[in-house]
């Protein structure tokens, strides 16, 4: 008997798993299909049963175990994917759980965040009740979500918790308890209106928690407080409601994305259900790349402020790197909840009327009265803000629209529009390389892929096999450097074996078109981190000239591109 891992790698075909979740069909020794984690119509998908592993060499070039599979697509961690699959390997349960077992950690940490969550729920006094109700929440979404109060109190979960046999370290593991710099513990959360964090399959695993406006220090802390990143837990995943409303956003096509608690269960509650929201994060990739799987229309709706407007103009970058439709949805009032509070009916109203992008950037830079007012600065600032979103636009239909509409608000003659563009260039900022993200804690046993080769050194050994070794002049050589690598075996399956020299030059010519997306990738990486590294320094500069470079780099992603250099 070795490790739950190894012995449900060894007693489940991973094959037999993937096909519970999508159709596959025989290729040699292996199995290939359309990939479940990015959109194709030929299949680029392997599974290989020999190596107990899949590996997508399109889109994702990403592979993994059937463990990482089960994560990936039931968007689970680490832990629930062992469960669920402990289960249908027939290992005994109590090996995951209970005293010395390798995962009783994760037990513990999920029993604490639901015993938490009915404290909770039991410390909701009257005037807090009042409070939720009077923001418009009823009683049965209070119930549904299992919204609480944490007592204005030092440390009564605490005490609670421990009289429940639950160990101090487990709870300040669970991140509702905190150890101070002297030794002592804390609740996390005190006097606040208490919003259960639920993951993908419905279970607590943190917490929100929102000040009481009568607190005498309302106005100094912060107005949510959140629980910290835990083996259960990662941030950058989760979207808030999610386990309620998927297949309501898999039957919509289309979901709905605001920015909080309120904004979510407001909605909700008006009966907009394919809604989802971040939740003391920013929109992240790994929000998008859940949601892209069960809908093709993403509707930004958020803040009607100058945080949310930016916040939008990210979301659409992020989400058109994504290969999502974008619409924006405009709001008369500050925020979604607000606008159900006074008129339940109204949220499907503005959702319906969702703007495009275009529409979206042009209100944003160009309102009605730039173009009539004599701030010409103001115009000349909104009018390039435009011509640089429209430069980077893939299409030169949609481009030529975006003119088009220039002239109309402006006034301007197409000809000046068009030579300004020509002339507008992404301010080169400097470029700071890819930080390394942590792997959470009690994944890293089994979510490290078994396979992750690289898919640019395969296109570039099937591109010298076939002879195609000079068409990579275009790119740098320290770029072409050949990779070998262990999938290549893999990859044959895929292949057709012997090939006529037309076929050859055209397999050749989509390998440079394929190497040529890999390049942009590792750009668009690159820029993430950028990103990310300007965000969390303040720098609106870098971040501006990052943001502009990456929405180039991703557009051009998604569609042929006549640029040819790639050094
Ligand atoms: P908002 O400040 O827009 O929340 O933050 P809201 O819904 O309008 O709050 P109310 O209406 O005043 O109660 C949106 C989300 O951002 C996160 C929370 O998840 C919140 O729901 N947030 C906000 C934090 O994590 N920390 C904060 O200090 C504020
Ligand atoms: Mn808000």
């Amino acid at each position: 008997m070795g490790t739950v891992v190894e012995d449900i790698k060894d007693k489940l075909d991973i094959a037999e798993v993937i096909k519970g979740y999508i159709t596959v069909s025989p290729a040699g020794k292996n199995f290939k299909a359309c990939c479940p984690f990015h959109h194709e119509k030929t299949p680029s998908f392997m599974i290989s049963p020999d190596r107990r592993s899949w590996h997508c060499f399109g889109g994702c070039n990403e592979g993994g175990d059937v463990i990482s599979f089960v994560m990936k697509y039931e968007n689970v961690e680490f832990y629930d994917a062992l469960k669920l699959l402990a289960e249908r390997a027939g290992i005994d349960p109590s090996r995951l759980r209970g005293g010395a077992g390798e995962y009783r950690k994760y037990d513990a940490l999920y029993a604490i965040n639901e015993a938490a969550k009915e404290f909770f729920i039991a410390s909701m006094p009257p005037h807090v009740r009042e409070y939720a109700l009077g923001r418009g929440l009823s009683e049965a979404t209070l119930a549904e979500f299992g919204v609480g109060y944490a007592p204005n109190e030092p440390d009564t979960l605490l005490r609670t918790m421990t009289k429940r046999g639950f160990s101090v370290q487990d709870i300040c593991e669970a991140g509702v308890v905190f150890r101070t710099e002297r030794g002592t513990y804390w609740d996390r959360f005190r006097n606040r209106l208490m919003f259960p964090l639920y993951n993908h399959v419905g279970k607590v695993v943190g917490f929100t928690g929102r000040i009481m406006p009568d607190d005498p220090k309302a106005a100094e802390l912060a107005k949510y407080v959140n629980s910290p990143e835990t083996p259960i837990f990662a941030k950058s995943k989760i979207l808030y409601g999610f386990h309620a409303t998927k297949a309501h956003v898999r039957e919509a096509g289309a979901a709905l994305l605001v920015e909080g608690q309120m904004d979510f269960l407001m909605a909700y509650q008006a009966g907009v259900r394919n809604v989802v929201a971040t939740s003391g994060t920013a929109l992240t990739g790994e929000h998008l790349e859940t949601l892209r799987r069960l809908a093709d229309t993403l509707l930004l709706c958020f803040d009607n402020d100058e945080a949310g407007q930016r916040a939008i103009e990210r979301g659409i970058d992020l989400a058109l790197a994504h290969d999502f439709s974008v619409k924006v949805v405009a709001l008369s009032g500050k925020d979604p909840a607000d606008i159900v509070r006074d008129n339940p009916q109204a949220l499907a109203g503005f959702v319906a009327a969702a703007g495009s992008a275009r529409d979206f950037y042009f209100n944003r830079y160009l309102p009605q009265s730039v173009g009539i007012s004599h701030d010409h600065e103001a115009l000349k600032r909104g009018v390039r803000a435009v011509l640089l979103k429209a430069k980077a636009l893939p299409s030169p239909f949609e481009q030529s629209a975006w003119l088009k509409e220039l002239v109309m608000r402006t006034g301007m003659s197409e000809h000046v529009l068009q030579s300004e563009m020509d002339r507008l260039e992404a301010p080169h900022g400097a470029v700071v390389p890819l930080r390394v993200s942590a792997v959470p804690y009690g994944q890293a046993p089994a979510a490290a892929p078994a396979v992750r080769e690289s898919r640019k050194g395969l296109i570039i050994r099937r591109i010298v096999q076939l002879g195609g070794a000079p068409e990579l002049a275009s790119f740098a050589p320290e770029y072409v450097a050949p990779e070998i690598s262990a999938l290549s075996e893999m990859k044959a399956s895929l292949d057709g074996g012997d090939i006529s020299p037309e076929d050859r030059a055209k397999e050749v010519m989509l390998l440079v078109v394929e190497l040529e997306r890999e390049w942009r990738k590792e750009k668009i990486a690159v820029l993430k981190g950028a990103i990310i590294e300007a965000q969390a320094m303040k720098d609106e500069v870098r971040l501006a000239s990052a943001m502009r470079e990456f929405d180039t780099f991703s557009r051009q992603l998604h569609t042929r591109v006549d640029d040819k250099t790639h050094k």
